[in-house]
């Protein structure tokens, strides 16, 4: 994970260009956070523990003055976060900024100290500052001393490095962890991503794994690390400003919540067929599957219960089997794949590595390949054989909402695309699918209504440290996705259940002091059984939330302690629907307790180490 950014150019814009990258990246990380600036054969190194805030109140008391610089924001892979693991880290001349890890860092390190190198930090990160100064001491050029320090770390990373000793370059390497290169007339930038420099450019150079370049203030020299020049094409990157803004919501993650019947509306657009009867998805032609078998689905944390949502819908209209797998197991699970499978990786970032390694096996193995991801030109979507783009528009609140929704879009989409070219649903089937599709923009917005409702109960349920949610069939991953929720940005304890497995063990936590939230639209499956579990529960003192179409549950008032009514909906787009609630429980419970909901504790955005 981590962030960097780099700056070549003007005197005047370079400290600034470097804290407002920094502040952009920050999704990436946010426990450390530093900045190098060179003025000709001076550096200037200033870090601390902390955010990106703290680093701009501590940047504001010094000149920080120069036309190069590079900076970073943590996310602690080696080391605690602190002040000295902070980097850029520093050799004598040389300052680096890196993202990922070193493999075969106590090797190197050995070495180093052998030839006198002295270690400062815990990190492995320091080990490339290291390296490349003691190429310049053996009167190596800066370029040819990064290019054998490169050489030799293993692993993912993407690295920044300056040196005093040649003060008009930046050398950058993408080694699978993502670097871009901005342009500007006389200036260049570098960031992990686009986000951290949009508002001075949209000239983009996308590096690709194994590139490394020397920037100048007017040329960029790119190379493989065998020296050999490659060419890489410059790219117009369109992006909206204001998703980089709050827009007069307290937290990004509220407003992306409030944002999702408009990227619904933008996922489903274009995808209508002219007479309004049927679907057609522009980057795939449904004859490309026509001789797949099997389908696995794989991705992790969020995406991963959208692949669980997606077996379910695509086995039921499409009768295509399909193996769900979480990413980062997959790659080691000696998977069982041949020419007739098709891999379908769901990422958010497009830039997970548990994900593109698992998609790079599944390549190696032969497999077909299908990208559902929200970031154009991402590694997941280039790699990918095929790629459809969830329109979310970008995601920054750590927590995954309006991206989770229009997954399940996308998966609804492909199923009645691969169900109609199969025969399995028929054409009325398939238009009626179709009204479902472009209902659920309005849905969600009904559904948005009911805030004040979730507010009132995070108001009752923020105290209790325990919640088990509970579904069945396609609200089954919605169960496992409203406790992630709520883990990850209230720090409750949560559990997600099948609701029938509840009787096997579980059951057994339940108490007064337990809220079990069912999921339970009345026209799901076994909605009759669900019930059979709610009673289950309140024999037990359990403390019942039921969230239920309108009226769905007014039979069975006397078991319930608190009602969550939805608007009726076709059962497979109900997940879309049932999971709106959810979020918004945990938002506002998070925000009773007072967490950091954009940033929550030992999280980052974008997960590029495996
Ligand atoms: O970018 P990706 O979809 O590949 O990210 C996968 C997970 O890291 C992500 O969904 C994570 O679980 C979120 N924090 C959940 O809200």
């Amino acid at each position: 994970m981590c962030g960097i950014v780099g700056y070549i150019g003007d005197y005047r814009k370079t400290k600034q260009v470097l804290l407002e990258g920094l502040s952009r990246l920050e999704y990436r990380g946010y426990d450390s956070s530093g900045l190098a600036v060179l003025d000709n054969n001076q550096t200037s190194v200033i870090k601390c523990k902390g955010k990106v805030s703290d680093l701009q109140k501590k940047a504001r008391k010094e000149k920080l003055e120069g036309q190069l610089g590079i900076g970073h924001t943590r996310w602690a892979t080696h080391g605690i976060a602190n002040e000295v693991n902070a980097h850029p880290h520093t050799s004598g001349s040389t300052s680096v900024v890196h993202n990922g890890i070193i493999e075969n860092y106590a090797e190197l390190k050995a070495q180093l100290q052998k030839s006198g190198f002295e270690f400062v930090s815990d990190t492995d990160s320091e080990i490339l500052a290291h390296l490349i100064e003691s190429g310049l001491a053996a009167a190596m050029s800066f370029e040819d001393s990064a290019r054998e320090a490169f050489k030799k770390v293993e692993g993912a990373c993407a690295v920044a490095a300056v040196t005093q000793k040649e003060p008009g370059k930046l050398i950058v390497l993408r080694n699978f962890s993502p670097v871009v290169i901005g342009l500007g007339e006389n200036e260049k930038y570098i960031a992990s991503d686009i986000p951290a420099i949009i508002s001075r450019t949209n000239r983009i150079i996308y590096l690709q794994d194994g590139d490394m370049a020397v920037i100048e203030k007017d040329q960029i020299h790119i190379t493989d690390l065998e020296g050999n020049r490659l060419q890489r094409e410059e790219v117009l990157v369109s992006s909206d400003p204001a998703s980089f803004e709050k827009g007069g919501f307290k937290h990004f993650m509220l407003k992306e919540i409030y944002e999702q019947p408009r990227s619904a509306l933008d996922t489903i657009r274009g995808k209508i067929s002219a007479d309004h009867r049927g679907i057609e998805l522009e980057s795939i032609k449904p004859r490309q599957f026509s001789k797949i078998k099997k389908i696995i689905a794989l991705g992790c944390g969020t995406s991963y219960h959208a692949c669980l949502v997606g077996k379910q819908l695509i086995e039921d209209l499409s009768r295509i089997p399909v193996e769900v797998n979480i990413a980062s197991e997959f790659r080691y699970s000696n998977p069982i794949i041949d020419k007739s499978t098709l891999v379908i990786v769901v990422s958010q970032s497009g830039e997970t590595a548990d994900t593109s390694e698992a998609l790079l096996e599944a390549k190696r193995l032969g497999a077909k390949t299908l990208a559902i991801t929200n970031v154009e030109n991402s590694k997941i979507s280039r790699e990918s054989d095929h790629v459809i783009y969830t329109s979310a528009g970008t995601e920054i609140g750590v927590a995954s909402t309006k991206a989770f929704t229009t997954q399940l879009i996308v998966f609804y989409i492909l199923s009645n695309v691969l169900g109609a070219s199969k025969g399995v649903i028929s054409e009325a089937a398939l238009s009626a699918n179709v009204k479902s599709l472009v209902s659920i923009p309005l849905l969600i917005e009904k559904i948005l209504k009911l805030d004040d409702r979730i507010k009132e109960l995070a108001q009752k349920y923020n105290s209790f440290n325990n919640f088990i949610f509970l579904g069945r069939g396609l609200n089954f991953p919605i169960a496992l996705e409203g406790a992630l929720k709520l883990k990850e940005i209230s720090y409750i304890h949560a559990e997600g259940y099948a609701a029938g497995e509840m009787k096997h063990g579980p059951i057994a936590l339940v108490d007064e002091n337990v809220p079990v939230l069912f999921i339970a639209p009345n026209n799901g499956i076994n909605f009759q059984k669900i019930v059979g579990n709610l009673r289950e529960i309140k024999a037990r003192n359990g403390l019942v939330i039921f969230l239920t179409s309108e009226n769905g549950a007014d039979e069975y008032k006397e078991y319930i302690d608190d009602l969550i009514e939805i608007p009726g909906c076709d059962y497979n787009i109900s997940p879309i629907a049932t999971i709106i609630p959810l979020q918004l429980l945990a938002y506002h419970i998070a925000r009773i307790k007072g967490t950091d909901i954009d940033q929550p504790r030992n999280l980052a955005k974008v997960v590029t180490v495996e």
